[in-house]
């Protein structure tokens, strides 16, 4: 039976979420009561991917607020205010994040007449759109991208832009499952994904369980397989798409890009909408998440790295636009020239 891991579940005003630091060894469901377990939550990757930390940043702004109900409403907004701004703090690359906490200020804001009680409530029904919405998105995007993939293909994708990284089926993933869900043979090679192996731990394990064909290969292999013929398409997710069509994805997306294009192999990035972001005009201005310098001087619990070793630990980088085959997003698969396209794509009708 093929099936997909539930990443977030939100259940009378407690959100339960694997604890993705664990996978593949433990399926561990957490309980999130506090609006700092959550941030937590967010910063350690016990979540993550772009949608999910949208989600989960929605959960955790209503229960940061869940108790500041009594407040009067000046003091409720002031309160929605600082925990938007808090949790928008735990993680800055992707804008999924800022973007949902936007998305449940602005809903607040416009209930000028109602009660912190009111608000609260609605806030909560907006998480759970935002939550519900997603699922749509990622089988709008499997739709698009599905016809992609031949029968035979070799697929490369890195880092985890599946079921893990969002409320279903995944970004570049969601292509994978409804190709394998009509029958198509093909090939997935999975990118390891240092230093945290998004790709060895969480895509390989999903994909498996789902029944689709998966190979792990550690990221310095893919330039190899590329020039060997072994891989007619890659598929990845994206953190944050600026207005130019520049795309942030885990460190690593770059290189992948660079070889496909050197070798005449299509190169995709899917995305929802909300991964969009207009605000930020090129990847240039995209703010780059450095992480512990212990993710890459230690391999697990084992030192690997002399002490006292000068370290850089960026967690994404920035893929430019003119590498970009196209964008696989909930409205269609657009392409070149982005900036254009992307205004167009924000206009249109959702999913
Ligand atoms: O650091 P992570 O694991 O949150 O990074 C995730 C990625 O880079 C994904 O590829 C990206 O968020 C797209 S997820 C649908």
């Amino acid at each position: 039976m093929s099936t997909l891991p539930p990443t977030l579940r939100w259940d009378n005003g407690v959100l339960h979420l694997i604890d993705q630091t664990r996978l593949p060894l433990e399926t561990r469901i957490e309980p999130q009561h506090t609006v700092e377990q959550v941030w937590q939550a967010i910063k350690q990757l016990k979540v993550r991917g772009a949608p999910a930390i949208g989600i989960a940043g929605a959960y955790g702004l209503v229960i940061g607020l869940q108790a500041k109900t009594h407040l009067d409403r000046p003091a409720f907004m002031a309160a929605l205010a600082e925990t938007a701004t808090y949790l928008d703090s735990a993680r800055p690359t992707a804008v999924n994040l800022h973007w949902a906490l936007t998305r449940l200020s602005q809903v607040a804001a416009a209930m000028t007449e109602a009660t912190p009680t009111e608000i609260w409530q609605r806030l909560e029904q907006a998480a759970i759109q935002i939550h519900d919405e997603d699922r749509q998105l990622c089988r709008a995007m499997g739709e698009y991208g599905a016809p992609l993939i031949k029968p035979g293909m070799g697929v490369l994708t890195h880092c985890n832009a599946g079921a893990l990284a969002t409320a279903e089926l995944g970004t570049a993933l969601a292509p994978m499952y409804l190709a394998h869900d009509r029958g198509v043979p093909f090939r997935v090679y999975a990118d390891e994904t240092r230093p945290l192996l998004q790709g060895a731990r969480l895509t390989s394990w999903e994909l498996q369980q789902y029944g689709i064909d998966v190979t792990l290969i550690c990221d310095n292999m893919a330039p190899h397989l590329i020039s060997q013929g072994l891989i007619d398409l890659v598929v990845v997710g994206t953190d944050r798409v600026a207005a130019n069509g520049d795309v942030a994805n885990k460190i690593g997306t770059l290189g992948v890009a660079i070889a496909a294009q050197y070798f005449g192999i299509p190169f995709y990035v899917a995305c929802p909408y909300s991964t969009i972001d207009p605000d930020t005009p090129t990847g240039q201005a995209i703010v780059i998440e450095e992480r512990g310098e212990a993710e890459v001087t230690y391999f697990g619990a084992r030192r690997t790295a002399p002490e006292g070793m000068a370290v850089r630990n960026p967690a994404f980088d920035v893929t430019p636009h003119s590498l970009v085959t196209g964008l696989i997003t909930d409205r269609g698969i657009i392409s070149a020239p982005y900036g254009e396209n992307l205004k167009q794509t924000l206009k249109a009708k959702r999913a």
